[in-house]
Parts: C-alpha cells; structure tokens; sequence
C-alpha cells in the first residue's frame, strides 16, 4: 500500500493510473477505521481496478462546540486495517496540505440541509462538499463509495456531484451493524458501557416502526411519536431527533408513499448516535 501524504504527490500518481487505463474507486474517511468503513473498500475493490482511501478529520465540517479536536484518531492502526483491507492508496494529508490558505470562495449546500443533521449542525454540510470537492479534483476517482448510515450526506453528494458536473458514480453502501444491532461508528467508543447496553434500542426502534408500517400504519406522526416512546423508555439519551422524509429529496411526508427515510438521533453524555432505515412503500 503506498501511503501519500501532499496533493500534488496524489496527483500525479493518479493521473499515470488513469494514463495506464485503469478504474478508480474512492473512499473518503476521517480514519478511526472500523468494519463500515471497510465494506465501503470491499465493494470498491469489486468494481474498480485501484482503490484509494483517504483519511482526513476535516475541521471545516465540525461546529465550534462539536468533537473535532477529540475526534479519535489511531493512524498506526488504520494503516494496518486499510493494508489488509486491500486500499492500494492511502492519502492522509495534514489540514495545512488540504487548506494551504484561506479559501477565496465557499461552497454553501442549499438543497436537503435544513432536515436532519444538516438543520442541528449549521455548515456542516458546506464543509463536507468542500472537503468532498477538493478530494474529487485530487483522486478523479470513477467511482466514490458512500455508507447509507449518513444517508443525508449520500443523498446532498450525490446532488452536489450532479449540480457541478463530476465525471464519477456515487456508490451508496448498506449499514454495517454490531450483532446488538447498532451501527458502527468510530464514535461508538465514546459511549460509557450503561450507554453501550442501551444504543441498541435506536435500531430496535427502527425496526419496530417498520413492523408497525407493514402491519398498515402510514402516518408519520404517529410512527414518529411511537419512536420516539421507544427510544425515551429504552434509553437514558437526549432525542435530537425522530424524521421521516422522502428519499433521496428529503421532503417533508404525511404518509408514507414510494421511498422513505425513517432517521433518528439520540445525544448521550459524549456520543451523538444517529441510525436510519429505508422503506419502500
Ligand atoms: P466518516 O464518518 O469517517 O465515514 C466515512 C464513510 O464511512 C462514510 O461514507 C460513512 O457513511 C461510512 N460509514 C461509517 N459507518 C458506517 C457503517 N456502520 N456502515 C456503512 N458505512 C459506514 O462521513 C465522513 O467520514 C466524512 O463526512 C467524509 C465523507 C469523509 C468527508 O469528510
């Protein structure tokens, strides 16, 4: 695996790739490395010829008050884990490779970011297709993978990528979950272990609401307020939030009707969990 760590190296080695005649699939991370992040590697690896993986904690993506400086970080290990994975690249640059200078222009996502984590987390969403952008022009990947578990990011990448014409397929790739049912998450190492026994219920919830949908019932409010119930009685977390919408627009729905997103939030002492499921009606 070579590991690179300056844009400029990044591109030169992408470009006599793409010169060879071969495919590139990407995966964006910000490390902590764990088995979501490697699936995305797996189905990259099925399709494209080279895989590349980047590893930035992007600070232009987290607000003031938000982990970026305790954000976890293990670089050793990862570079094992994207190693054995297969990832033929790894790019890690510093934040001063990536943002040299101050920008003189900004990119500001104004469809599908007043829902969600994009409405509690102002600018978030602006970081992400900055960050996004600038990799995009770096690595000239084909394709790009995406994990469902942050299905709002999926869904405005994908409409960014769309918007600024980026010669790449935006690949979305299913949850991967621990046995208990809860996704994975580098930030799942934050829970205290009181907390660690209740993260499941926010799946379970999902699921559960998901049987009431198959058993007739439509209405979003009172899916909404079920979830919610299961969440405060199984949980000692703050509800963020409980939304349903329409997928990939993110609309606002009374009922639910053709491809729905159920997506939840739950704030514990020093984790934010968030789980969505997708129903097709
Ligand atoms: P990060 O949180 O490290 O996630 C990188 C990718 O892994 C994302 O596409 C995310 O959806 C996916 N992922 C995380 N947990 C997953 C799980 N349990 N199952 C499937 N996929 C999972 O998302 C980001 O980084 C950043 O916003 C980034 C896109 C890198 C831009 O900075």
């Amino acid at each position: 695996m070579n590991i690179i760590t300056t844009v400029r190296e990044m591109q030169e080695q992408m470009k006599s790739i793409r010169n060879a005649g071969k495919t590139i699939g990407f995966v964006p991370t910000m490390g902590y490395l764990h088995e979501g992040h490697l699936h995305l590697v797996e189905e990259a690896k099925k399709q494209n010829d080279v895989v590349v993986m980047s590893i930035f904690v992007n600070p232009l993506q987290f607000g003031p008050n938000e982990d970026f400086d305790r954000y976890p970080r293990d670089i050793e290990g990862d570079e094992k884990k994207a190693e054995t994975a297969g990832v033929d690249y790894l790019f890690v640059p510093t934040v001063s490779e990536m943002y040299p200078s101050e920008a003189s222009l900004n990119i500001i996502v104004t469809k599908r970011v007043n829902v969600l984590c994009g409405r509690k987390r102002p600018g978030h969403f602006d970081g992400v297709a900055t960050v996004l952008t600038k990799l995009f022009h770096i690595v000239s990947p084909d394709r790009a993978y995406f994990g469902l578990k942050d299905a709002q990011q999926v869904a405005v990448v994908k409409s960014i990528v769309d918007d600024l014409n980026f010669p790449l397929e935006i690949v979305p790739v299913g949850i991967v979950r621990e046995e208990d049912g809860l996704a994975k998450s580098s930030r799942n190492v934050y829970l205290t272990p009181e907390e660690r026994k209740e993260a499941p219920a926010l799946y379970r919830s999902l699921k559960k609401a998901e049987a009431l949908i198959e058993e007739g019932e439509l209405h979003t409010e009172t899916i909404i307020k079920f979830i919610s119930n299961e969440l405060q009685e199984h949980t000692n977390g703050k509800i963020d939030y409980v939304e349903i919408y329409s997928y990939p627009q993110l609309e606002p729905i009374a009922t639910i009707n053709g491809t729905c997103i159920i997506a939840i939030a739950v704030q514990f002492s020093k984790a934010r969990l968030i789980d969505n499921i997708i129903i097709e009606k």
